[in-house]
């Protein structure tokens, strides 16, 4: 080896990070993208050349070659606490005057207290043993999370190796997708047909799960972290938070910067009210505002509830609202006939993206709301991806516009539209309106349902504006030669022109494949994907069980429909005016001819050997990578049933992120509490 590789090496580790600080860290690079780069170039090259050199801690080890296979469960050294909420000022001085009485002194007592920016993400636990990042675990349920370090070996804002001689700890921090980070994954999922993630914390909590290292990487989750639990005894010269954030600093973790030092409860007020607005300026989310108790040794004395630390407490920001002009009222036509307002508004920033579209729920709501065309509207945004209008700003002009009316035709099929007296939703009875079809096919061939996978939103609209679909027993008509002709236009990225998509053979030839296996999915999907109103997965389930077959099913009476567990008498009475419905009795007979099985015998027979058959599960909380819709399908398929509250009945609890009331009276019944990880492993083996 030639003498001077070693230290050349470990130069330029030290160089490497250095930048990696500046740049992920601190928002403040000092050399160019390609001059890392050639620092990246250089020390590979070394490595190559000297595969001794190489340890995990080099920079260039960050991301591994093989993906991860799944994540192990870990417990925690300490648990991993949630944080009480205050959603006022009064709410923070109450919080203050809880700490005066847990104290025993006055409640005028001007506490220092550091309060620190909520990053919207997800909490995570690195342990560092000699200074080397041994180990990356998710929150989970606050007692066990999953083993992610390869994962979060690709955050560059986290060390690899902190800096100076480190007695071994776990520092605790939150994980999370800057802004445009967050847009991009959302584009990126919506034009794969996924549904876009409602906040940067399921993003995040998404992004960390994903099991090909690479992929996260690509990703861009950074960090921040906030927490030091030293693994033995106390860290002697830290007394306060203001020093374990200073600590974390010097050994080179992401601090957020715009933390404050807070003399009294008022001066936290302060620093809360200035970042309801200042948040906008930020390149993340934050979603309120942590306030801690400064001094460590009064934190020890408050100690902590089961749930909480008594010495801490998150501000939430309000909903943030924003004012715009309502430029039109429209309507959209759903699967099931359904006819939804929906505002169209002058562009308008909220809470960091920009709102075009926003609901009105019914035309009961825009008439209480006196919400006219033309009038500027209050639009707010909560926890979730889709705004909504709350009413308009009256001024002169209001009244001068006229009141919206609702069309009482259809805009897709011209039929026209009904509203029983005494109900608020108007409907589009044709069964044949291409608006509901487009709707109804979407949904038929979802993953739930008859699982016809490639058939995205486009080429619905594709097959249903040529005319080459009108129902479900149509898709059962297409062939590749036909499928192979589709193609769609859409504008290019820039705007600038028509971009023509081709379906091609190759697909064509894949999705016709899909379309044929989809004739095995048997009568539970079947039930489920023909969008019959009120039957749920559940429910379709369930009658695929006691009737066993569509013919069977067809000829129950309502009262034997009711009979049959898990189904009430409103789904007993859609079902019977749904096959009685002579339009859909002949669609039925049309899909058995081309050979769609309409039994359930697949069903009955998994249903005999079901693993979890018996078994009753209550979810709770955010689960990092799967929704609740996943988790219950992964129960019931497997003949499981899931509920709503916990009892004695209950077998599991299925406890996510943030879970509250139904996780304490699981513990208080003694019920087994499951997290993502032990759920999952329950679910493989069954
Ligand atoms: S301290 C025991 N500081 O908010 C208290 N948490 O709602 C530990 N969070 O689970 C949390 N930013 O995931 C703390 N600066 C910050 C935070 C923060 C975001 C998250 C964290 C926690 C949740 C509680």
């Amino acid at each position: 080896m030639p003498s001077d590789a070693r230290p050349r090496a470990q130069a330029l580790w030290q160089q490497i990070r250095h930048h990696e600080e500046r740049y992920y860290v601190h928002d403040n690079p000092e050399i160019t993208d390609a001059e890392f780069d050639a620092l990246m170039r250089e020390l590979r090259e070394i490595e190559a050349a000297h595969p001794e050199l190489v340890s995990p801690e080099s920079p260039t080890q960050r991301v591994g070659g093989r993906p991860v296979e799944g994540f192990a469960a870990a417990e925690h050294a300490a648990p991993m606490l949630s944080l009480e909420n205050a959603y006022s000022a009064d709410e923070l001085r109450a919080f203050h005057a809880r700490l005066c009485r847990a104290l025993e002194i006055a409640e005028d007592t001007e506490f220092d207290y550091v309060a620190e920016l909520k990053i919207d993400g997800l909490s995570i636990a690195l342990t560092y043993e000699d200074g080397r990042l041994v180990r990356g675990v998710t929150r989970g349920d606050g007692v066990t999370g999953e083993d992610v370090t390869p994962n979060v070996r690709v955050i560059r804002a986290i060390p690899l190796q902190l800096n100076g001689t480190v007695p071994s700890v776990e520092i605790r921090g939150e994980v999370f997708l800057p802004r445009a980070a967050f847009d991009k994954t959302n584009e990126e999922r919506e034009a794969a047909d996924e549904a876009p993630f409602a906040n940067p914390r399921n993003a995040a909590a998404g992004a960390i799960r994903t099991l090909d290292t690479a992929a996260v990487d690509r990703r861009g989750l950074r960090a921040f972290t906030y927490q030091v639990v030293p693994r033995d005894g106390e860290l002697a010269d830290v007394v306060t938070h203001r020093a374990t954030l200073a600590t974390l600093a010097g050994w080179g973790c992401p601090v957020e910067p715009h933390w404050a030092a807070c003399h009294g409860i008022e001066a936290v007020v302060a620093y809360c009210d200035r970042w309801k607005t200042e948040r906008r300026s930020l390149p993340f989310e934050i979603d309120g505002v942590v306030i801690k108790l400064d001094d460590l040794a009064l934190r020890a004395t408050v100690g902590a509830t089961a749930k909480f630390p008594r010495w801490a407490v998150a501000f939430k920001f309000p909903t943030e609202q924003v004012t715009t002009r309502l430029l039109r009222i429209d309507v959209n036509v759903g699967r099931t006939g359904r006819v939804t307002p929906f505002a169209v508004l002058e562009p308008v920033l909220v809470s960091g993206t920009t709102v075009q579209l926003a609901t009105l729920h019914n035309e009961q709501e825009i008439s209480r709301r006196d919400i006219r065309e033309g009038d500027v509207v209050i639009v707010e945004k909560g926890g979730e991806i889709i705004p909504k209008v709350i009413g308009p700003v009256v001024d002169e002009a209001h009244e001068t516009r006229p009141r919206w009316v609702m069309p009482t035709t259809c805009k897709f099929c011209g039929s026209d539209l009904q509203k029983p007296d005494e109900e608020v939703i108007w409907r589009c009875e044709n069964v044949s309106c291409p608006a509901r079809i487009r709707r109804g096919l979407q949904h038929f061939s979802a993953r739930k349902a008859m699982n016809i996978e490639g058939l995205g939103e486009s080429w619905i609209d594709e097959l249903v504006t040529r005319g080459l679909v009108h129902d479900y027993a149509d898709l059962y008509a297409l062939t590749v030669e036909k499928l192979a002709t589709l193609s769609s236009t859409a504008k290019s990225p820039d705007g600038t022109k028509d971009v023509t998509r081709k379906f091609g053979e190759k697909n064509a030839t894949k999705v016709a494949a899909e379309i044929e296996k989809s004739k095995g999915a048997g009568l539970a999907r079947l039930l489920f994907g023909i969008g019959i109103r009120h039957v749920g997965e559940g429910g379709a389930s369930a009658l695929a069980r006691a009737f066993g077959s569509m013919d069977a099913l067809c000829a129950a009476t309502i009262d034997a429909i009711e009979a049959v567990p898990d189904v009430g008498p409103v789904v007993a009475k859609a079902v019977r005016q749904f096959l009685d419905a002579p339009e859909n009795g002949v669609l039925m007979s049309r899909l058995a001819s081309a050979g769609v099985d309409m039994t359930a015998q697949n069903v009955a027979a998994t249903f005999a050997s079901q693993p979890l058959a018996g078994q009753t599960f209550v979810l709770t909380g955010t689960l990092p990578g799967l929704t609740r819709d996943e988790a219950g399908a992964l129960i019931v398929e497997r003949g499981g049933k899931v509920a709503g509250s916990v009892s004695k009945k209950t077998t599991y609890v299925v406890a996510g992120a943030d879970a509250g009331s139904k996780l304490d009276k699981a513990r208080a019944l003694g019920v087994t509490v499951l997290d993502e990880a032990a759920f999952q492993a329950l679910i493989m083996k069954a």
